[in-house]
């Protein structure tokens, strides 16, 4: 107890107490989510001017238990399957507050250190990745991503001379990234950060099943040579976000070796899909990549804030993102014995990345591993991609359904359609039917494939059964049905 500090430091364990109640009733999802529709009731209890006093660590419970958890997100519900996005289960739930706790940095000399090690370890074991590579956990996909074409970039103009984390981008080249066009956005965005540009994302088209053109890839990569331009690398997607489509990741990293570009593969979703045999041999070689991301916070439902980013070279991705030697970091560590936790930071994550301050990550994938192994999160990938083939079979045994592309992973784009709706009016009539089944509780996000809007259901989330799968794709046809026969919809073709 500190007489001068306002902040309770102790009485963890009742305030913990005192919110269980409220957690567990909110994680039995009862009743209908109305966080939405009755905002502005919680907006105006929580939305209130900075306390000049204190209010005491009671008055946070009681807004915790009363407000903020039961008008939380409802990701982890089991009707919900959008986005590619889910709530925890308990054993990363636990673990992350462990750490908030007591291991609320991943450095030093210390448990939850060793366990970012242990996790990033495992993770590349379970998705047969080279046990050479260096991991990093960072905050999820995107941030993965950054990190991975920051070294890819470090490896290009190395390759020219030029150090670009030490002096920029050279002003007399020009370079480009390749992909397909339905690579993730997170990618341009990391071209515009690392200065690379988004404009110097060169899209190439994709095939019928929405992976990338290769004839169309390697014209572009001869053309490009020929005018000079510095290929930065080529990303394959292991699971686009639109479709879950798979690049053919074989014949990419063939192409890499032989024009010596740095292959770099974006699984944030889809690398589980590897643990499924049916599809296995789609990933074939992808532990032939340069850099690797993969999300625990997708899949394996860690707690938001898990991405995973493995790259080949340490060293290279050092040079990427190494800070200047400051004394009050490299300066304040010993080598040798170590003699107390803060003698030198561990297994040392702090030149791999953009952050330095991080939280412990690893703990939460370390926990759900060690609980479910390798084989319930081989069953869990499996299960999910079912799912997705089973929308197929059902909406391609209902006239009045569609599905609008074949599943590769856990997702199945698929649409209400009816012969005496034109169209132009489909597009429509699906939005408001995802709306509606939205207020049941019944979450599918939706997209455009083909140009055609889709309801696109993509299962990740641990909670949700085959009964919840068949609710959603009845309560599309039942929802259809009633809005076409209301004639609220155009019925001319
Ligand atoms: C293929 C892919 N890459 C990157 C991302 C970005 O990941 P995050 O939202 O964890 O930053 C996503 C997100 O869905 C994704 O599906």
């Amino acid at each position: 107890m500190n007489p001068s500090e306002r902040a309770e430091c102790d009485r963890l364990a009742d305030s913990v107490n005192a919110l269980l109640p409220a957690l567990e009733q909110f994680n039995r999802f009862d009743g209908p989510d109305l966080a939405g529709p009755e905002r502005t009731k919680w907006h105006r209890v929580l939305d209130q001017p900075l306390p000049e006093g204190a209010q005491g660590l009671e008055a946070v419970l009681s807004d915790l238990q009363r407000v903020v958890i039961p008008e939380g997100l409802r990701i982890g519900a089991p009707g919900f399957a959008g986005w590619v996005t889910t709530a925890p289960t308990t054993s990363g739930a636990v673990a992350s507050l462990a750490a908030s706790v007591s291991g609320a940095q991943r450095y030093w000399v210390n448990a939850y250190n060793l366990l970012e090690t242990i996790a990033l370890r495992w993770l590349c074991e379970l998705l047969g990745l080279d046990p050479n590579f260096q991991g990093l956990f960072v905050s999820g996909g995107a941030v993965a991503n950054l990190v991975a074409l920051g070294a890819a970039r470090q490896h290009a103009f190395e390759q020219l001379g030029i150090d670009p984390a030490r002096d920029g981008m050279p002003e007399m080249r020009r370079w480009r990234l390749y992909a397909s066009s339905e690579v993730h956005h997170a990618i341009f965005r990391a071209a515009g950060i690392l200065g690379l540009g988004r404009r110097n994302v060169s899209l190439t088209p994709v095939d019928a099943e929405m992976r990338i053109n290769i004839a169309a890839l390697e014209a572009t990569l001869d053309h490009d040579a020929a005018a000079g331009l510095v290929p930065v690398a080529l990303v394959a997607n292991a699971g686009t976000t639109n479709t879950g489509a798979v690049d053919p990741i074989a014949q990419l990293v063939d192409i890499a070796r032989r024009r010596k570009i740095w292959l770099h593969v974006d699984g944030a979703y889809g690398l589980f899909g590897r643990l499924d045999p049916r599809i296995a041999p789609l990933f074939d070689r992808v532990e032939e990549a340069d850099s690797v991301v993969v999300d625990p916070h997708k899949w394996l439902a860690a707690p938001v804030g898990s991405g995973a980013v493995f790259v080949r070279d340490r060293a290279l991705q050092e040079r990427a993102f190494t800070m200047e030697p400051a004394d009050y970091a490299e300066g304040a560590m010993v080598t040798g014995e170590v003699s107390s936790t803060f003698d030198n930071l561990g297994d040392d994550y702090l030149q791999l990345g953009p952050e330095m301050s991080a939280p412990s990550r690893g703990v939460a994938v370390w926990a759900i591993l060690k609980e479910i192994g390798a084989d319930g999160v081989r069953d869990r990938v499996a299960r999910h991609c079912s799912f997705a083939r089973y929308v197929f079979d059902l909406a391609s045994a209902d006239e009045r359904l569609e599905p609008l592309s074949q599943p590769t992973l856990s997702i199945c784009c698929y649409r209400y359609r009816a012969p005496e709706v034109s169209e132009e009016a489909l597009d429509n009539l699906n939005a408001e039917i995802a709306q509606r089944l939205r207020m049941e509780g019944i979450v599918p996000s939706t997209t455009r494939v083909g140009g055609k809007y889709a309801i696109r259901p993509c299962f990740i989330n641990p909670r949700t059964t085959s009964v919840d799968v068949e609710r959603m794709v009845a309560r599309t046809r039942a929802i259809g049905d009633a809005l076409t026969k209301d004639g609220r919809v155009s019925q001319t073709r």
